[in-house]
């Protein structure tokens, strides 16, 4: 098996206690466009700019046997998100079977000893939110709290963990400033609204769980990276400093939140350019060691990442980590340097709780369709048979013994 190299600058790895706090939560993530499969209701399902997911995992109708395999493999703890466009096709019009389909889902998780992470919003919406300029329009936020007050109504008893909104800092770019996803737009000023009317409705969310369960845990899923100036000038370490402020000051700054999920895959080094095309920001050329995604593996930009979360003083839970990797020579040695830096930093005193692995199979990576391959669990898309990758099991024995092997 080929060895993922350490970055020559990390120290990741020097530290001698293997062990993870007492109760520390351990599983994978999935999302609903991305695994369920039969799903045409949404605005990725309906734009010609991006391919569809088709039939996905069809693990709308193999939940139960998925589940079954994530938890011989040790997990216990689940991510997954509820499909808005399925629960509510028209507006306030709730469909029953649906909400019965995820508690079904839910009720499968507990039943088999998950503690439940639910995502109420992953990238997709509705096509009538969509053609109601989505996530531009003020009022998205009370169409979504609404939705969520439903959810809570139906489902609560069965969420420990509620992610409201996913990565909102990855959603409006690539959707507003990118326009790689729908609805495709490019502009600067309406990226900032959307991010603002997400974090916004997040807040609104967080109130409405509260109202109906007090204890409630409450938090979204943030896209951190660890962003650092490429030279020394000025310029450059204020655009570090701007870019960190959008993922972490920003947000943490203005919601309410039970903990701080984080979603970690990058480490940039940023310069600023004078081209316009590129929104005058540059990020220097991937080194290293890379993932199939091309990117890179650098575990220490996840230990800068959580140092910088210890000042807000909440549970931090690893929400989505994890690589492309076709062949699996990478993936056990990718979990266990990165959890190396997770107990670095909580040596270090930050409150991680939670390690939840991108992704418990493969399945529909957005934009690029079919070709990378995330997952613990191999899926051919062809039969929809399941396999499970050699370097689930190495990650089983670190969920089961609570500790990093040597
Ligand atoms: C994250 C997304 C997740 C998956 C991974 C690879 O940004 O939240 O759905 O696509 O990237």
């Amino acid at each position: 098996m080929l060895e993922t190299k350490i970055h020559p600058d990390s120290n990741v790895g020097t530290k001698t206690n293997k062990k993870f706090p007492n109760g520390f939560l351990w599983g994978a993530g999935t999302s609903s466009y991305q695994v369920e499969g039969g799903l045409d209701a949404n605005d990725w399902a309906r734009s010609n700019k991006v391919p569809k997911a088709g039939d996905a995992c069809d693990h709308y109708n193999r939940y139960a046997t998925d589940f079954a395999i994530a938890r011989d493999l040790g997990h216990n703890s689940h991510r997954l998100s509820l499909e808005w466009s399925r629960i509510e096709p028209e507006p306030g019009k709730w469909n029953e079977a649906e909400l019965k389909h995820y508690h079904d889902v839910l009720e499968d998780l507990k039943n088999k000893g998950f503690t439940t992470f639910v995502t109420l919003h992953h990238f997709t919406n509705p096509v009538w939110v969509a053609e109601q300029k989505g996530w531009e329009s003020n009022q998205t936020a009370d169409r979504f709290t609404q939705y969520v007050a439903k959810v809570a109504q139906s489902l609560g008893h069965l969420i420990d963990f509620w992610i409201t909104i996913n990565e909102p800092n990855i959603y409006a770019a690539m959707a507003y400033t990118e326009g790689k996803w729908p609805p495709h737009k490019k502009s600067i000023v309406k990226t900032s609204k959307v991010y603002d009317h997400m974090l916004h409705a997040h807040n609104n969310s967080y109130d409405v769980i509260h109202s109906y369960y007090p204890d409630a845990k409450v938090g979204f899923a943030q896209n951190i990276t660890f962003t650092r100036p490429k030279h020394k000038t000025l310029r450059d370490r204020i655009a570090a400093r701007i870019l960190g402020w959008a993922d972490i000051g920003f947000p943490y700054g203005h919601t309410k939140n039970d903990f701080i999920g984080v979603n970690h895959y990058f480490n940039n080094r940023v310069h600023v350019s004078f081209k316009p095309e590129k929104n005058f920001i540059e990020f220097d050329e991937k080194r290293g060691d890379l993932t199939d995604r091309g990117w890179e593996i650098y575990p220490e930009a996840l230990y800068q990442v959580l140092l910088k979360l210890k000042d807000y003083n909440l549970p931090v839970y690893i929400t989505e980590n994890g690589l492309a990797d076709a062949k699996d020579q990478k993936r056990a040695r990718f979990i266990s340097s990165y959890l190396s830096a997770v107990l670095r930093a909580i040596d270090k005193g930050v409150l991680v709780k939670g390690y939840l692995h991108w992704a418990l199979m493969d399945n529909f990576e957005w934009e690029d369709g079919y070709q990378w391959k995330f997952g613990l669990v191999e899926v051919d898309f062809e039969t929809q048979e399941r396999k499970v990758r050699p370097s689930a099991y190495q990650y089983k024995k670190i969920c089961e013994s609570n500790e990093l092997g040597s």
